[in-house]
């Protein structure tokens, strides 16, 4: 059965004991996104050689490209080589898997995408309205895999499915750092595969202009590194999206995080330059001159050519932080004395008024251009046309304001991987559910949601490992039901899942692997493995404030391998949980689980010192990795106080919570990930409640 499999998986990752998986209940299939009705069914269907797939539809050339790539996928995790042909459109093949489906989706927010699955003993069928929804039908089935001592089989299961809402996307910013298409390309391919459909391209900022444009060549020639899309390229990767039923929404940000634009074309900018592409990260001052024509006549120039160049009819114009609220204003604008007149003429108040003005001028360019204008919350104004998308950003205020008062809006807000927050807190952020004082009208409105990579701290190396697994669990939120919320039994999944994604070539957990070998210098890395297990890069915005980084900042450092929501940490939480809680021989088996995670931690210290050695790199952590060993020594301290029955005295108890403070202190950017656990073992071992 799958839910063996999944199990002890889980339990294997752990390494700290079956007991810790034992007691859950028991975990349905290993399905993510879940759908929104299963009802498992009695049997299975072999998965052999004679396996092959039929498909019954209007023409649909994409779906037959993904029926083989499916097959492809099922070969290689089963090692079958199939009986040829495996794949057929004849009417009369008869085949294990029938795919049936009406018309081919034109892609568009609120496309049909539901599915039927139905798996008996004998036979497989996916039937669907259209080609996409058969895809995410083929998704299902291959996460349902599973192996026996009999072999690979499908299990009997009836489904019937659908997205809960129409609008799931990844922003991927590829300004901050270029990502070459091969990033992009298996990030679709694993977006896919948890039933993701829009790919948002921030393709333009102060640090970079990544995509050429034929009409304005000195934006992307002297706006870039020469990184940047070729227009072959970008139309390469529609291609690919739209074979993978996923639309490529992209987003040009005016009228500020503009600087890039202007190193080629100064005269578009409220200050006369020169401007140089910004090195730096945050909120920068230069801002387009919204009261010179020429502006408009560029930006109609422009946007028609990449209006041309992508063929969704949703077009992304930014509009974030020209007027941000921690004190940045548009220094630029209230230098200029063009801009000041023609405020004065206009009879425009504020510069947010002023960004309004040029909000309703480009949304009539972009109409003229067959475009539907989407931008980040700050566009919302109440004399903005009805047809625009809010995209919320700065909390999920602006999503129900939006909605409100008749704007549809997508929830980017509670979404940020760049935040290196855990996937549960991105999993229980629900656009509607948090926000229950909605009609249905309003609810109607509430597209779906984003979730946003920002690339100030990743680069092609590393961005995978902020964005999977945890994207995988914000999938799950945006296409399944509500009450679908449980975060042990998602945590379970995502485990699976989130390796089983490896075979598209996403690298968020081989990446790791090579990125711990070169800091380690091709030496043993077993013990800087495990003190980056349990390390976690700094939340927030902190990164920045510790040490201002450039673009030009190598992110091959201990902080850039170090992912987010640790396993290894999360596990040991779980674990000490589990143990507060049980009593007898459940008790007794984790406690000698975490006594050897501790005694690890403990001695990792002296068999990584040589390595500080070796690598001056990693002398940034080396506070760190003392401080593990400190706090492992309490943790241990307090399991024998806890094993004594006595309660451990009120001065051990204040100087080892001294010591778990002074070891909580970032270094290297990177933070300690297992104190809570430790002093929760801390206070229980001094009959302390939990602060
Ligand atoms: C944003 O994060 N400034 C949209």
């Amino acid at each position: 059965m799958k839910k063996t499999f999944c199990f002890l998986l889980i339990a294997s990752i752990l390494e700290i004991g079956m007991a810790v998986s034992s007691a859950a209940q028991t975990p349905p299939f290993c399905l993510m996104p879940y759908p929104k009705e299963l009802t498992a069914g009695e049997g299975h269907l072999a998965v052999d050689s004679a396996f092959s797939v039929v498909l019954q539809g209007a023409k649909s050339e994409r779906l037959q490209r993904y029926a083989r790539r499916f097959l492809e996928r099922l070969s290689a995790r089963t090692g079958i080589e199939f009986d040829q042909p495996a794949l057929s459109t004849a009417d009369n093949f008869q085949a294990a898997l029938t795919v049936q489906w009406q018309e081919e989706a034109q892609l568009h927010p609120g496309m049909d995408e539901s599915y039927d699955l139905r798996i008996t003993p004998q036979s497989a069928e996916i039937r669907a309205a259209t080609d996409v929804g058969a895809m995410r039908g083929l998704e299902t089935l291959i996460q349902l895999l599973d192996a026996g001592p009999e072999g690979y089989f499908f299990p009997a299961v009836t489904i019937h499915d659908e997205p809960r809402f129409t609008w799931r996307g990844l922003l991927i910013d590829v300004a901050r750092h270029f990502m070459p298409p091969e990033v992009i390309r298996r990030n679709l391919d694993a977006m896919a595969a948890v039933k993701l459909n829009v790919l948002h391209l921030h393709l333009t900022d102060d640090q970079g202009f990544r995509i050429e444009s034929k009409r304005f060549p000195r934006l992307h020639q002297f706006g870039s590194d020469g990184q940047y899309f070729t227009q072959e390229q970008m139309r390469e990767l529609i291609l690919y999206a739209a074979d993978r039923g996923i639309r490529v929404v992209p987003e040009f940000d005016v009228p500020g995080h503009c600087t890039s634009w202007l190193v080629g074309y100064p005269e578009l900018g409220s200050q006369p330059g020169p401007y140089q592409i910004e090195p730096e990260w945050g909120i920068k001052y230069p801002v387009l001159n919204v009261a010179d024509e020429h502006v408009y006549r560029f930006l109609d120039q422009f946007f028609g050519e990449m209006a041309a160049l992508f063929p969704d009819p949703y077009f992304h114009i930014g509009g974030d932080e020209v007027e941000h609220k921690r004190g940045h204003v548009a220094e630029h604008w209230n230098n200029n004395p063009q801009i000041q007149s023609f405020k004065k003429k206009h009879g425009i108040q504020t510069n947010g008024e002023l960004q309004a003005y040029f909000n309703r001028r480009i949304y009539r360019i972009l109409q003229r251009h067959g475009k539907t204008m989407v931008g980040w919350d700050e566009i919302l104004r109440p004399d903005m046309p009805k047809d625009i998308v809010i995209q919320s950003w700065q909390g999920a205020e602006s999503m129900v304001a939006a909605a409100k008062n008749g704007y549809r809006s997508i929830l980017s807000s509670g979404y940020y991987l760049d935040l290196n927050l855990p996937a549960s807190l991105h999993y229980l952020n629900d656009p509607l559910a948090d926000n229950p004082n909605l009609t249905p009208e309003e609810i109607s409105r509430i597209l779906g949601g984003e979730a946003c990579m920002w690339s100030e701290f990743v680069g092609p190396e590393n961005i995978d490992s902020r964005i999977w697994p945890r994207l995988a669990a914000v999938a799950e939120r945006l296409w399944s039901p509500a009450d679908i919320r449980d975060v042990d039994e998602m945590y379970r999944r995502l485990e699976v899942i989130g390796q089983e994604l490896e075979e598209h070539g996403v690298t968020h957990e081989k990446n790791y692997g090579m990125m711990l070998r070169r800091l380690a210098r091709y030496r043993d890395p077993s013990a800087l493995k495990t003190l980056v297990d349990v390390l976690e890069p700094v939340k927030y915005y902190r990164r920045n404030q510790l040490r201002k980084q450039t673009r030009f900042t190598p992110l091959s450092r201990v902080v850039d391998a170090a992912r987010p929501d640790a396993p290894v940490a999360r596990h040991f939480r779980e674990a000490v949980d589990r143990f507060l809680r049980d009593s007898g021989q459940e008790r007794a088996t984790i406690e000698k689980s975490i006594r050897a995670r501790l005694q690890q931690w403990k001695e990792n210290h002296q068999r990584l010192l040589p390595l500080f050695g070796y690598s001056p790199v990693l002398r940034e952590v080396q506070g760190l990795s003392q401080d593990l060993a400190r706090v492992a020594e309490i943790g241990l301290q307090a399991l024998q106080w806890l094993d004594s029955g006595k309660t451990a005295p009120k001065a051990w108890q204040d100087q080892s919570l001294r010591v778990l403070e002074e070891a909580s202190a970032p270094r290297g950017q990177a933070e300690l990930i297992v104190l809570e656990g430790i002093k929760k073992l801390v206070l229980a071992a001094a009959g302390s409640q939990p602060q």
